[in-house]
């Protein structure tokens, strides 16, 4: 809910996760920084799908790739021409609006009416309610199905024939309003292309321009020969790249949900024409097993099938998240055929083709995507993990449960006193320590404030140096969750740490 998130966002900013880009100026819209704990937390996802995606995977390989690429390289992927959002704008506000979303947003407010005729019946009909019963049954809800359905294919329609003047029809006939002057005063919906142009070096006009890359993808298919060569790959092989992609978005919402600069983590799998929805199944069952063994929760993921497709795809499904805001799409599986490779043979003229070796023919490989917002992996991480707990002793705190082995800091070391040697012991500690974990050393406030604050940031581990480590070198360690202590010896804590944190 909203009131969850927006503690989320403030203690993103309180503990040092994420601060709002060029702050002193008052910032810029949809623009964040990953501070001090952000971009341990980032660069822990980031490897975290790496091994499961590249190490693990003896025919997947990596890439980085430039984000100026070719200008052709965009006219090929068709994103010069589709690569749009409908925009409309309200006139008396001169508020601008994605035209899709208006129209979600609404479906969103009558499928809220649906879920009050529900909780409605619960309450009436107590432990004998059968949710199945009554919405097969009840005339309210029968027609608000009704009216949804009927948006929908209307949707759909506009959409897939960029029927514009009906898609402003439709906006009208809802009777949807502008958000901010309430009025229904609306101007036509027009295509507007989301890639963000730049010139190269002086030279001014249209031969000049190039583009801040919308997707990495692309970087991948013009590299895609050099690397079956070089690596001398066979079919089916991946090649997986993480990095920064631009859009700039009408509507840019929802914190770190989306942003006009942003992250993605995208592998292609290229395979043989014909088998493509046999490794659509395929990476949609493996990547949601991924997403499911982090240990967030299982009914926080559910998939999502496309009805409009993008404009490179033949098949598409989600993997949507239950962010606090409500399920949206984290990742997208998508089936792309050989749009890409196809585009760019014909826009360079050079031959993109994989010999067969089993069928000694030659062909355009079909390209399977799995494609993933780290932005957004990064929200699912911290607002599943953020919990306010009431405590037995009637105290309060605020803890992010993050799996270990994403956490910033992975332990922190305090000596219980400032003084008696045991800074100097628990830097020794450090000392063994840092060169496999990201280590936090703290000595100042009460240990009860210190556990409080490394709960915060999610630590999973706090080792106390007290003054029976002097006597026999034990310490304790005090476990985020639990908050269990147990004793253990300084001699064992590599591999006690090591065990629990490693991904
Ligand atoms: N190469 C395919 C592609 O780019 P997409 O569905 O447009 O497909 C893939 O984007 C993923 O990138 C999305 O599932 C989402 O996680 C992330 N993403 C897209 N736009 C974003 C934005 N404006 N801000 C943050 N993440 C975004």
């Amino acid at each position: 809910n909203e009131d969850v998130f927006k503690k989320v966002i403030s203690h993103a900013k309180e503990f040092g996760f994420v601060f709002p880009s060029s702050e002193i100026y008052d910032g810029l819209s949809a623009t964040y920084d990953y501070a001090q704990n952000g971009v341990e937390l980032k660069n822990n996802i980031k490897q975290y799908w790496w091994m499961a995606m590249v190490q693990m995977h003896e025919n997947i390989v990596g890439l980085d790739a430039a984000i100026f690429m070719h200008p052709t390289t965009w006219k090929a992927s068709g994103h010069v021409d589709a690569f749009n959002d409908p925009l409309i704008d309200n006139k008396d506000s001169k508020k601008r609006y994605r035209a899709d979303v208006l129209v979600e947003d609404h479906m969103a407010k009558i499928e809220a009416k649906i879920q009050k005729d529900v909780d409605k019946g619960k309450k009436r009909f107590g432990d004998d309610f059968d949710e199945e019963q009554f919405r097969a049954t009840n005339p309210n809800v029968l027609r608000r199905v009704a009216e949804m359905d009927k948006i929908r294919e209307e949707l759909k329609r506009v959409q897939e024939e960029e029927d514009l003047p009906g898609f402003k029809a439709l906006i009208e006939d809802l009777g949807i309003v502008c958000p901010v002057s309430g009025s229904k005063n609306w101007t036509e919906v027009r295509q507007f292309n989301l890639m963000f142009g730049t010139e190269l070096g002086s030279v001014a006009g249209d031969a000049a321009t190039i583009y801040l890359r919308p997707e990495t993808a692309q970087g991948i298919f013009v590299n895609y020969l050099n690397v079956q060569k070089t690596g001398r790959m066979k079919l089916p092989f991946g090649i997986a790249q993480i990095g920064k992609a631009f859009r700039n978005e009408i509507v840019a919402r929802q914190f770190i949900f989306r942003m006009r600069e942003f992250e993605q983590m995208e592998m292609q799998y290229f395979i043989k024409p014909g088998t493509q929805m046999k490794w659509y199944e395929y990476w949609k069952e493996e990547r949601m097993k991924w997403h499911k063994a982090l240990g967030l929760g299982d009914d926080n993921y559910r998939f999502h099938d496309h009805i409009k497709l993008a404009h490179y795809a033949d098949a598409a499904a989600d993997i949507e998240f239950k962010y606090p805001f409500g399920f949206k799409e984290l990742e997208g599986i998508h089936s792309r055929t050989d749009f890409d490779l196809g585009g760019h043979e014909k826009e360079s003229g050079k031959k993109l083709r994989y010999f067969d070796p089993e069928t000694n023919a030659s062909y355009v490989p079909y390209v399977l995507e799995t494609s993933i917002g780290l932005d957004r992996m990064f929200l699912a991480v911290l607002s599943a993990s953020f919990k306010e707990e009431q405590l037995e002793d009637g105290s309060e705190r605020v803890v992010l449960n993050i799996p270990p082995a994403l956490a910033p800091v992975k332990a922190a070391v305090l000596p219980l006193v400032k003084k008696d040697g045991l800074p100097e012991k628990a830097r020794e500690i450090i000392d063994t320590l840092k060169f496999d974990h990201n280590c936090q050393y703290e000595e100042k406030d009460s240990i009860g404030k210190r556990y409080r604050r490394q709960d915060a940031i999610g630590t999973p581990y706090c080792i106390t140096v007290d003054h029976q480590t002097l006597e026999d070198n034990t310490v304790t360690i005090r476990e985020r969750d639990s908050m269990e202590q147990e004793r253990v010896a300084i001699a064992d804590l590599e591999r006690i740490i090591g065990d629990r944190v490693s991904m």
